[in-house]
């Protein structure tokens, strides 16, 4: 896949070096002259490379931005007219102070990035960690990979996405469409707080366990007015009397095409061939 960062600090730099590792094609825009992150990011694989923005945005199909949150409006106005069709992995988070949200939760601000790009599709993706989980993934000992939630409103665009969580060393899941990004920004906040303020470990991240829904003995109806997603459906389920749920498809369960391998050991990449790597 052809992937751009904007931003190779801390987030940006060691998800483009997993994500080169595991044979994407990788660019790097270049923020300004001289730039240390950009020159460290670089150092760390042969297989990174870097471009002024505009080129970088109009190479890739998959845009990674990892930029201070207050530079967000600025870089997207350079870059509004390469982004149409294409997928944003909005990794920001807006704090404010006393480690609260920056927009007040008025608003989440993937939902101010879709804004500013209305013809990108943003998935918000690798915000719940610090970045010491991103540098290493792997929790040796345990027999499950952390679980990086993510949200997003075009199904298409959170299955690629899906694919670079998994590349990253993650377990994607896929918690619903942008409506879910302020819940994202408050386990942002969770997190930051437990670690940064509390002494919680950096390493400190989630899992996703999860049972199968028992089956109802009897007929219901169950309604959720979600909003999780405009594409809801009602789904006609043989429950012991022929009950009927209402799902939200955009909303996958674990073990879904989504987020999981199927039983061939591959995921559904619809038709891609993506190289994975072992960890
Ligand atoms: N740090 C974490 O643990 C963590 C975890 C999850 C999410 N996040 C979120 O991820 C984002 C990035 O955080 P970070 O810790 O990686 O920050 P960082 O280490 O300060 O890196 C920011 C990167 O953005 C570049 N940049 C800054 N202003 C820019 C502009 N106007 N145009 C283009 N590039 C620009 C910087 O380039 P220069 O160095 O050249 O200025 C640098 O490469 C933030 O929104 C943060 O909230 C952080």
């Amino acid at each position: 896949m052809k992937i751009a960062f904007i931003g190779a600090g801390k987030v940006g730099a060691p998800l483009a070096q997993h994500l080169a590792e595991a044979g994407h094609d990788v660019v790097l825009a270049e923020s300004r002259e001289g730039s240390s992150s950009l020159k460290s990011a670089l150092s760390r694989s042969s297989k990174l490379r870097s471009s002024p923005l505009t080129e970088a945005v109009r190479f890739a199909g998959v845009v990674f931005l990892a930029t201070p949150f207050g530079a967000n409006e600025c870089v997207l106005r350079h870059v509004a007219s390469q982004l149409p069709g294409k997928v944003l992995v909005d990794c920001t988070n807006p704090v404010g102070p006393g480690l609260t949200h920056g927009l007040r939760s008025e608003r989440s601000g993937s939902e101010l990035v879709q804004s500013l790009v209305p013809e990108a599709k943003v998935v918000k993706a690798f915000s719940i960690y610090g970045f010491e989980n991103f540098e290493d993934p792997r929790y040796p000992g345990y027999d499950i990979r952390p679980t990086m939630l993510f949200c997003g409103d075009d199904r298409r665009a959170k299955e690629l996405a899906s694919d670079l969580i998994f590349d990253c060393g993650f377990e994607p899941f896929d918690v619903g469409g942008l409506v879910q990004a302020p819940h994202l920004e408050h386990m942002t906040l969770l997190w930051v707080r437990m670690v940064r303020a509390q002494g919680h470990a950096p390493g400190l991240v989630w899992g996703a366990l999860e049972r199968p829904k028992a089956k109802l003995p009897y007929s219901k109806l169950v309604v959720f007015g979600d909003g999780l997603s405009d594409r809801a459906e009602v789904e006609r389920a043989d429950q012991g009397g022929g009950a009927a749920r209402r799902r939200a498809p955009g909303v996958r369960p674990a073990g879904s095409a989504c987020g999981r391998r199927g039983a061939s050991g591959r995921r559904d990449t619809g038709g891609m061939d993506l190289p994975r790597r072992s960890r």
